[in-house]
């Protein structure tokens, strides 16, 4: 039975640190406490996170706390490593962190296997990355294409994006997601098939996506002369469903296994990294499993105060649920970082984007939010001017490599310095004085100084973390992502909620099945559905009837 947030004594202290802090002033609390940037600055794993500049006192952080304790997180996070079933709805544990070789690695009745597969993956790495897979025709693969969709998708490319420092000429790894065709079109038109080796990625190996781009795939191969009997030497898969990907016609050997007990958006740990492995090289991946175990080792031993993961989760409810916060804003100052945002919106609104607890019951507190964001500093060009002077206060995570892959040092010395100027301005603000001042020292008086000044003042007291790291390293990496991972689910047992079920995403799924019968059967039955979607059917039968006779 899930202890509903509502109602815990816990709870409610958090709610009365909300009404005990209005009026809370990040400058007045600086001003009062200059230790306080110190004591708001947590380590583990090569990260260093500063959350001193959080709309957060003493006081609301024991609170906080206090609400863990209540909850009991610490316990669901072991039964989680211990392979306890988390996902009761699939009756399924969540041991991601078993294939990165913590703890669970010890009771996993598959560990013999998962170290099996880490085996294959490195040396299909090697071969490939030596030169040594050929294709029909005796030549080297050159490009490597994964086919997969979300979890099976968004981890391996932003993680080969990330790292690209390490990426060599060859072999080279693309990214399809999209049932779009142009997604698939577009990759293949610079490819060459005699050099092309598909990673077919899908924990199911059910999904629509990746079969119709799978199927697109092999024609493309065959219209350039393939011979039937050699296509299987194009195609690699990855999946938990071995049988279907082998009655794909995928050859038996080819397919690297994964396990129910990996959560799709938790599974770039597995075989799903087999792209990064081949771009990055397996000592890379290897490190990254190992950054992400460190992280693991210190959601699991450090003391709650000192915990990242956890105090990033009660943050988290903290904006969400006391201050009513609807977003969190993602911006990472490295342009290999772009697709943190993107990566983390499956993650976080995947797992915890839930109206009911663990019990079935309506929640009746708000879980997650939107997560969005961009690489900075693109974004100071878009949105930031919302998040400086909009009437929303969206919370930010900034994470910042101080020291940049490319050789020119001075000109990454400006983005460094664009992210901590953002922290800064974002807490600090710009008062009606200060306004008033800045056009004086322009020469603007008077009226027309009346008239802008309103314009110019920033609210301040904006929140943010910054999360710091050395470089971006498989190191670094692995620990950011596990971060992410273990904050998320840290949320979700705060909120009672299933963290590792995606119901809401198969009523849509099962809805499209039944609109492209309607779309391209010659005679359609006639259905019932409601006359929006009747006419947008109609829409396209009758242009499809127009252009194709
Ligand atoms: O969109 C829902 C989803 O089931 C995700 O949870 C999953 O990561 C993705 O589809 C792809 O699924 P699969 O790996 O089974 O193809």
């Amino acid at each position: 039975m899930t202890k509903e947030l509502t109602g815990a004594a816990a709870w409610n202290a958090v709610l009365a640190r909300r009404d005990g802090l209005r009026g809370f002033s990040l400058r007045a609390a600086f001003a009062a406490d200059p230790a306080r940037a110190q004591h708001m600055r947590l380590q583990a794993a090569g990260l260093t996170l500063d959350y001193s500049k959080n709309l957060v006192d003493g006081d609301t952080m024991a609170a906080l706390l206090a609400l863990a304790r209540e909850r009991d997180v610490a316990a669901s996070v072991r039964s989680q490593f211990a392979g306890e079933t988390m996902n009761p709805t699939e009756r399924r544990a969540a041991l991601h962190t078993a294939l990165r070789g913590s703890d669970a690695g010890a009771v996993l009745p598959e560990a013999a296997e998962v170290a099996a597969v880490r085996a294959r993956i490195a040396s299909i790495a090697s071969r490939l990355r030596e030169g040594a897979w050929t294709g029909w025709s005796g030549r080297a693969v050159r490009d490597v294409v994964n086919i997969g969709i979300g979890g099976s998708h968004l981890g391996p490319a932003f993680v080969t994006g990330a790292l690209g420092h390490l990426c060599g000429a060859s072999p080279r790894c693309h990214f399809v997601s999209n049932v779009d065709p142009r997604d698939l079109e577009d990759t293949l038109a610079a490819l060459e098939p005699r050099s092309t080796l598909f990673v077919v990625a899908s924990k199911s190996f059910s999904t629509l996506e990746t079969l119709q781009n799978a199927l697109a795939a092999r024609r493309w191969l065959s219209a350039a002369g393939c011979p039937q009997e050699q296509v299987a030497r194009h195609f690699l898969a990855v999946s938990s469903n071995v049988a279907a990907a082998v009655a794909f016609g995928i050859a038996a050997d080819n397919v690297l296994p994964m396990w129910d007990w990996v959560g799709g958006r938790y599974s770039l740990w597995s075989a799903i990294g087999l792209p990064i492995a081949i771009a990055t090289g397996a000592e890379a991946f290897d490190e990254l499993l190992a950054g992400a175990r460190a992280m693991d080792r210190h959601f699991l031993d450090a003391p709650a105060a000192q915990n990242l993961p956890l105090v990033l989760a009660l943050l988290d409810a903290w904006y969400r649920n006391a201050l009513g916060c609807a977003s969190l804003a993602v911006i990472p100052y490295d342009q290999g970082l772009a697709r943190l945002p993107e990566y983390l919106q499956q993650l976080v609104m995947e797992s915890n984007g839930k109206s009911v607890g663990v019990d079935g019951v309506p929640l009746r507190r708000a879980s997650a939010g939107v997560v969005w964001g961009t690489a900075g500093t693109n974004g100071q060009h878009s949105f930031h001017q919302m998040l400086h002077q909009g009437t929303d206060i969206v919370p930010v995570d900034f994470v910042l490599p101080l020291a940049s892959h490319s050789a020119n040092a001075a000109q990454h010395a400006h983005l460094v310095a664009n992210c901590i100027a953002q922290s800064q301005a974002l807490m600090l603000g710009r008062t009606l004085a200060e306004a008033l001042a800045e056009l004086a020292a322009r020469g603007v008086t008077g009226q027309e100084a009346e008239r802008l000044a309103p314009h110019l003042v920033m609210p301040g007291n904006r929140p943010s973390n910054t999360i710091v790291m050395e470089r971006v390293t498989p190191h670094t990496l692995g620990a950011l992502i596990a971060l992410y991972e273990h904050r998320t689910v840290a949320a979700g047992y705060l909120w009672g909620l299933n963290s590792f079920d995606q119901f809401g995403v198969e009523l849509g799924k099962r809805l499209g099945e039944t609109v492209h019968a309607a779309l391209v059967d010659a005679a359609p039955a006639a259905r019932d559905v409601d006359p929006s979607t009747a006419w947008l059917i109609a829409m396209y039968r009758t242009l499809h009837r127009s252009v194709h006779g």
